[in-house]
């Protein structure tokens, strides 16, 4: 579904990101862990066009990006759920999950069939649909998050660190909703600094350091190199 061949992107006079490859197929969940500044985000936002790459090609459904604004690969299905959640907090819940499809322009009449579908998968939102945004607490706050990319019905998900000061309990409840997503069928990109909680619902990881991809396969290989992944990410 996205596929991306020798990346490389940089910021101010710094190569953030030194030949990266991926590829992701529908139904396939692919874990991104580093440490701090290793180039999680960094690859994310070249993936959506949001930092331009210097060298490299990406290939979403089947067709180079090249070009393409963030938006309009976010209407094709190509959806990023950045850092930070990024909701807005004077705006009701019901209205944060609708603000995708209006920003884009999606007419779709579907829109209220979409709103019920997130609120079945995440029923606190249901719950708290008419409260602002500002109100939730951190993990209803990255649960709209996530509701919101879905609100596209995306191709592609990607995730910047929903886990992030969350409770574990919280951050269990999302892990195992991107799981439930991939079997269904969508292709999932989860950045994570924790690594464990990312390999335990990944397919495929990649270990990025200083904009390198230092080891990059099945999970299940992380797992059993537990040590060199702790060194890397240390
Ligand atoms: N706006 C910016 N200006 C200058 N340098 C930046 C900027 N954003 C990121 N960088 C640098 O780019 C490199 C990669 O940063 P990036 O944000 O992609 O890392 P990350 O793996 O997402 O880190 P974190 O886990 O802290 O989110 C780092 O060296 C960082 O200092
Ligand atoms: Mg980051």
């Amino acid at each position: 579904m996205i596929s991306a061949r020798g990346i490389q992107a940089r910021i101010g006079s710094s190569e953030v990101l030194k030949g990266i490859d991926l590829e992701v197929g529908p139904g396939q969940l692919l874990a991104v862990i580093g440490a701090n500044g290793a180039g999680k985000t960094s690859l994310l936002r070249v993936l959506s066009n949001l930092l331009p790459a210097h060298a490299g090609e990406i290939v979403f459904a089947g067709s180079p990006t090249a070009g393409r604004s963030a938006h309009d690969l976010a209407r094709s299905g190509l959806v990023h759920v950045p850092q930070g959640r990024q909701i807005v907090p004077s705006l009701s819940v019901r209205d944060n999950l609708l603000l995708g499809t209006h920003a884009l322009g999606d007419a779709s009449a579907d829109r209220a069939a979409r709103l019920e579908r997130e609120f079945d998968r995440f029923p606190v939102l249901r719950e708290r649909a008419s409260v602002a945004g500002s109100s939730l607490s951190g993990g209803e706050q990255q649960m709209l998050a996530v509701a919101r990319g879905l609100m596209m019905n995306p191709k592609v998900l990607m995730l910047d660190e929903p886990s992030l000061g969350l409770a574990p309990q919280i951050v269990r409840i999302i892990l195992t909703t991107l799981r439930r997503l991939a079997d269904d069928g969508l292709a999932v990109i989860l950045v994570e600094q924790v690594a464990a909680l990312a390999l335990k619902v990944a397919d495929h990881a990649i270990l990025l350091r200083n904009g390198e991809s230092v080891l990059q396969g099945p999970a299940a290989a992380f797992s059993d190199n537990q040590a060199l992944v702790d060194n890397y990410l240390s």
